[in-house]
């Protein structure tokens, strides 16, 4: 079929709407119409080239939301019909790291997704019969995308498209690094470090899991105020006096829980250093710069601080993606703040210009 899409046709230029050719869902894939689909940093990252894994021509998006069009042979949970969120990162339920509690990394499709094949090592996105890669296994700035049945989350026909989208990225990444990397317990006192969309649903997150206290930090009080509509107890602006700001409010101990949402290394160190001696959790869920690394004084860690790293939240994508969009249906988070401004594909360049100005959290395209 012919289908509209963005192509990054080359790093550093504007993505270029056009038609393509999409072919049938082969054995295990699903073809999906997206209905919307969110403008993240990692699309934009790619685009500009400085991402050392891209590559070009492709058609980028991640955060998409849609309806089953149709299904390839011997996919069994999904049907035509069903609404699904996206998933960059899949949930085969069957490879090693899947039946493990500990991690959401899949390895089932990585080395092919990565490349950005298809499993069967091929497209099904092609222009005048040459094979164009599907990025980040989803392609989701177009009308139509073809996608592997594992990488897929069946979510419930109640939630707004426009709304469900966010869940496969930005906000669950948030609030899943606050409710399953790091478990946050009741009564707890957090630091959320950074108030864009991961920042945010951290912030949700922390307070959905009954944490007492969320300190959130941010250099903007637009964002600030946000934070503080998603549960935030207190708002500080970022700084090298936010260590010392945090010990103070905690009696010289430091937070139950960081989390750091800002791709900073200066400020994942932060994060570490304003986490609670003996028990503290920092978690991080920044992609930092290229090369760059975390500096991190040893004697943090013997005196009982951890690190973790948080990959899309560590949400175990079909199982998970659904239940925190049942909490949202459940009114229990407020997904229309997020929501700034609605585009259409044509559009898509102007979402990464309102990103790069942090014109609101999230530029949604619309397919309607
Ligand atoms: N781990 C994952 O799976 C995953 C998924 C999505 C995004 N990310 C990454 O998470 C990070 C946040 O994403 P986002 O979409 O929320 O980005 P964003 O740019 O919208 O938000 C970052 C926020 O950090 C704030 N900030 C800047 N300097 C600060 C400082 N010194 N102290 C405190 N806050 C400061 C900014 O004002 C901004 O509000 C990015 O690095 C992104 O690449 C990771
Ligand atoms: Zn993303
Ligand atoms: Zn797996």
């Amino acid at each position: 079929m012919r289908i509209r899409a963005a192509v990054l046709e080359e790093f550093a230029q504007p993505l270029v709407v056009q038609e393509l050719d999409l072919a049938e869902p082969r054995a295990g894939e699903v073809l999906v119409r997206l209905e919307a689909c969110g403008v993240c940093h990692t699309d934009m990252y790619t685009a500009s080239g400085v991402d050392p894994s891209g590559y070009a021509p492709t058609v980028l998006g991640h955060e998409g939301a849609g309806v089953v069009e149709a299904i390839g042979d011997g996919v069994s949970s999904l049907a035509v019909g069903d609404h699904v969120v996206t998933l960059f990162s899949p949930q085969c339920r069957e490879c090693v790291h899947c039946r493990s509690p500990k991690t959401n990394l899949c390895l089932a499709i990585r080395d092919q997704q990565n490349q950005g094949h298809l499993p069967d090592g091929t497209t099904r996105l092609s222009r005048d019969g040459e094979p164009i890669r599907h990025f980040m296994g989803t392609s989701t700035f177009a009308e139509y995308t073809v996608m592997p049945e594992i990488a897929l989350a069946k979510v419930s026909p109640e939630a707004p498209l426009d709304r469900a989208c966010l869940f496969a990225c930005g906000l669950s990444t948030g609030l899943g690094a606050a409710m399953f990397t790091a478990g946050v317990e009741a009564g707890s006192t957090c630091v959320v470090f950074g108030a864009g969309m991961v920042g945010l649903g951290a912030v949700a997150g922390c307070r959905l899991q009954g944490a007492e206290r969320i300190v959130c930090v941010d250099l903007s009080d637009e964002r600030l105020q946000m934070a503080r509509h998603q549960g935030a107890t207190d708002v500080m602006h970022g700084g090298p006096q936010v260590v010392d700001a945090i010990l103070e409010m905690t009696g010289g101990f430091g937070a139950d829980y960081t989390i750091e949402a800002t791709g900073l290394v200066s400020v994942m160190r932060q994060a570490v250093e304003s986490a609670r001696m003996g028990w503290g959790l920092a978690t991080m869920c920044g992609v930092a710069g290229k090369g760059e690394t975390l500096d991190v004084i040893p004697r943090y860690l013997i005196t009982g601080r951890r690190v973790a790293g948080s990959s899309f939240g560590g949400v175990k994508g079909r199982d998970q993606v659904p239940l925190l969009v049942q909490r949202y249906l459940d009114g229990d988070i407020d997904v229309d703040a997020f929501l700034s401004h609605q585009i259409s594909l044509d559009e898509v360049n102007r979402g990464f210009e309102l990103m790069e100005a942090q014109d609101g959290i999230r530029s949604v395209i619309s397919f309607g």
